[in-house]
């Protein structure tokens, strides 16, 4: 296990106590589901759209930074159709077998969700392609002289398909998606929102303007909001604390080295090698991963796009530079920017 899986503020890699948390917390219907509210009215028409005509919802393609409510979308819009839904990922599919034994189980109109849609492997893609088109696979059954295909017709479905890379979908997959949603980052009021529902369900006592620093201190990213509210309680709890308040929101996520702009330790390290090591950059991502001891594919997913949303760091055809609000943020004179 890398150590970006333990940290708190890393939206990603949840394990199965996680995923317990986060499913005592969903919302189930998109009434409940706080923000992204563009795609929640969108998705309102498609699939009442969809009931009205008693057919399948068309392809749903979410993609997005991790964290941000895509596999509990995937459970609403289910839940809103009155269809079951099953879930797995690119990486867990291995053979196209297994995604015919996914698609055998499925009722007409259900939902088989795909998280990391984009880690499928290319035979079981392609197989994909004739079940989201025209709702069959072929499949080559038995080797050598007994080899032979055999046609599966399949029930109408819905695949929700979820990635954090939308730009390595193959061009083929992606066209074949009837409705994609790009899911962006929360603004402080909704996540202020979520801090409160969440709070509700744990029976956690928080005012208003603890609520709000745990909002602005978690990257946009509903899933590192729960994950600190948890952590904040405890440290209220040890201190005899009945209402989660400001002072010790304050107190616990500055022992978690949670900025107040939602930066850890890496955001830091990351921004002050680019600086210190680069005057600024641009520099290559592959250079900075290396640099700081981090996966490339952990810094591309996780770190660069929260820093770039907040206007810390800015992407040239040459690499990312560090802007003047990154220098500022750093404590560096701003006009260091070039
Ligand atoms: N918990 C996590 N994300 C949520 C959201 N968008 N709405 C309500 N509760 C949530």
């Amino acid at each position: 296990m890398s150590e970006t899986d333990e940290r708190i503020i890393s939206p990603d890699n949840i394990n199965d106590g996680e995923e317990k948390l986060e499913q005592s917390i969903r919302p189930q219907r998109l009434t409940q589901y706080i923000g992204q509210t563009d795609i929640k009215n969108e998705l309102g028409v498609y699939i009442t759209a969809a009931k009205q005509r008693e057919e399948s919802l068309d392809h749903v393609l979410l993609y997005g930074p991790p964290g941000l409510g895509k596999t509990t979308l995937a459970m609403v819009i289910a839940n809103e159709l009155g269809v079951n839904i099953r879930t797995t990922s690119g990486p867990a599919i291995d053979k196209p077998g297994d995604l015919l034994s996914l698609l055998n189980e499925l009722q007409p109109g259900d939902v088989l969700f795909i998280d990391e849609i984009h880690r499928l492997p290319k035979i079981v893609e392609e197989m994909l392609y004739s079940a989201m088109e025209d709702f069959f696979v072929d499949i080559i059954i038995g080797q050598g002289e007994g080899a032979h295909p055999v046609h599966f017709p399949l029930p109408p479905f819905t695949l929700i398909g979820a990635t954090t890379q939308a730009g390595m979908l193959s061009a083929p997959l992606r066209d074949r998606f009837g409705i994609i949603e790009h899911m962006n980052y929360y603004n402080i009021a909704d996540l202020e929102k979520i801090v409160q529902r969440t709070a509700k369900i744990f029976t956690i006592e928080i005012d208003d303007d603890g609520a709000k620093e745990v909002g602005l201190r978690s990257r946009g990213t509903p899933r590192v909001a729960n994950r600190l509210l948890k952590r904040i309680r405890d440290f209220a709890q040890v201190a005899n604390k009945d209402t989660v308040d400001l002072e010790i929101v304050r107190y616990a996520l500055n022992l978690l080295k949670v900025d107040n702009l939602g930066l850890d330790d890496t955001d830091i390290k990351l921004l002050s090698t680019m600086i210190d090591y680069y005057n600024g950059g641009p520099v290559g991502l592959n250079t900075l991963a290396a640099n700081i001891g981090e996966e490339t594919e952990t810094i591309a997913e996780m770190y660069e796009p929260y820093l770039l949303q907040i206007g810390m760091i800015k992407r040239t055809a040459r690499g990312r530079m560090v802007t003047a609000k990154g220098y500022e943020h750093l404590g560096y004179s701003g006009d260091l920017a070039k």
